[in-house]
């Protein structure tokens, strides 16, 4: 039984300490680098650094091998604005003013989930998060400028009812076990940075100590098992992240084994990159719901053969293109940046409202919003077929027995 004080003490748990850490053995270079990091403010500093400290620490070819590069906060809102945020906020803009809907808007929020299906640290959850937990303020702050008398008695005791976007509702899977562990960590660090936020809006000390909800994450191969067992599709409001960068040139055997287990029965899978898989199991995952998916990848899956192979069954299929960066130049903050050209590909099965391209000048510059009226899978604004010429004779069929024959013929 603890004592009736140190029992009051605030505690973190959540087992994020249940493993008892060996003592570091440091040179004196190493605890100085650690006391001058210590000195550093770390308050406001974006847990999506994580993505950037992983990637820098790993070796150059198992980062290669694993297609391990992180998306800066600057691309992974390049995605997630057009695949949901621009569109909460509009709706916000429209109900601000109705309490009754402010108040369904709100318990919506909370009913989504997300799910990233290769999330590395996290990078993509953490960021979601936080831009869920500001329109979430926004929404508290409206609904308290039209509370009444009554209602704003109860404030203090209510904030916690009141604050209720939480990081249970975000889902990854990575194959690594260390970035799988950080991910975890990186959306609690957000989540305490956005209730700092909030203890300084409403001045209240506002914390969720002792975590009780966790994200969750799992440590696994995505292309090895059903992504319902992580969250069934049907509460999935959105797929989304940045699956690795490895064209088929490049694969382990261990990942030409994999293509040959998702393709199974694709006529010329052999010249997919490996990222396909991720487009393909999510047109499996999100068949029969409105959930929907935006991936950046490299562009070779939207030029040359790629398209024939892999489009002509995604639009087979009922999926369809909502919105689409073209090419642009991939770029982050970490060491050995990934030497590629990207595009973002959002699509589902419902029809879209609008679809928006987004194209770029400069493929280091800003893009602009155009308007189209359908979307190609070589993100023009052009009907929704794929060159008969591309998906024509191709032979190397990936069979699960016969993975040998699932090699590359074109470059990346
Ligand atoms: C391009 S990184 C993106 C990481 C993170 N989402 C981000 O954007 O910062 C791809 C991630 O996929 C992971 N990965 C590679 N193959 C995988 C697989 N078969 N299943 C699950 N994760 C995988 C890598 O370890 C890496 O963390």
């Amino acid at each position: 039984m603890l004592d009736e004080q140190i029992a009051a003490f605030p505690f973190v748990n959540g087992r994020l300490f249940e493993e008892p850490l060996p003592l570091a053995s440091f040179t004196r270079e190493m605890r100085e680098r650690l006391l001058d990091c210590c000195r550093l403010d770390w308050g406001a500093i974006s847990p999506a650094i994580f993505g950037a400290l992983f990637q820098s620490i790993m070796d150059e070819r198992a980062r290669r091998n694993l297609g391990a590069h992180y998306t800066s906060e600057e691309n992974i809102l390049k995605l997630i604005k057009p695949l949901f945020l621009d569109e909460l906020w509009e709706e916000f803009g429209r109900i601000r003013g109705n309490r009754n809907r402010l108040f369904d808007f709100h318990q919506r929020l909370r009913r989504m989930n997300f799910l990233d299906p290769a999330c590395g640290c996290g990078n993509f959850l953490v960021i979601a998060y936080r831009e869920l937990r500001k329109l979430e303020l926004e929404i508290v702050r409206a609904s308290r400028a039209l509370a009444d008398a009554h209602t704003e008695m109860l404030w203090d005791t209510n904030l916690h009812q009141e604050v209720s976007i939480d990081v249970d509702q975000f889902y990854g899977i990575e194959i690594e076990e260390f970035p799988a562990q950080i991910a975890q960590v990186a959306l609690w660090l957000a989540d305490h940075q956005m209730n700092t936020r909030v203890s300084e809006e409403f001045g209240l000390y506002f914390a969720r100590i002792p975590l009780k909800s966790k994200p969750h994450i799992t440590c696994g191969n995505a292309l090895h098992f059903d992504w319902n067992d992580v969250l069934p599709a049907q509460r999935c409001s959105y797929v989304l992240g940045n699956p690795p960068f490895v064209g088929s040139k490049m694969m382990s055997d261990a990942q030409r084994a994999d293509m040959a287990q998702v393709f199974v029965d694709l006529n010329g899978c052999g010249t997919l990159d490996y990222v396909s898989c991720w487009y393909w199991l999510a047109a499996h995952y999100m068949k029969g719901t409105s959930t929907r998916a935006a991936l950046v990848s490299t562009n070779s899956i939207t030029q040359g053969e790629q398209p024939g192979i892999l489009w002509s069954w995604l639009l087979g299929q009922g999926i369809k293109i909502a919105f689409a960066h073209r090419t642009f130049q991939w770029s982050n903050e970490a060491r050995g940046v990934a030497a590629v050209h990207c595009v973002i590909v959002g699509f589902g099965y419902t029809e879209p409202l609008k679809r928006t391209i987004f194209e770029y000048d400069d493929l280091r510059g800003d893009p602009h919003a155009v308007a189209a009226h359908n979307i190609s899978p070589y993100l023009v604004d052009a009907p929704g077929r794929v060159s008969a010429q591309s998906a024509r004779g191709r032979s190397a069929t990936c069979q699960r027995s016969e993975s040998a024959t699932c090699r590359s013929t074109t470059a990346i």
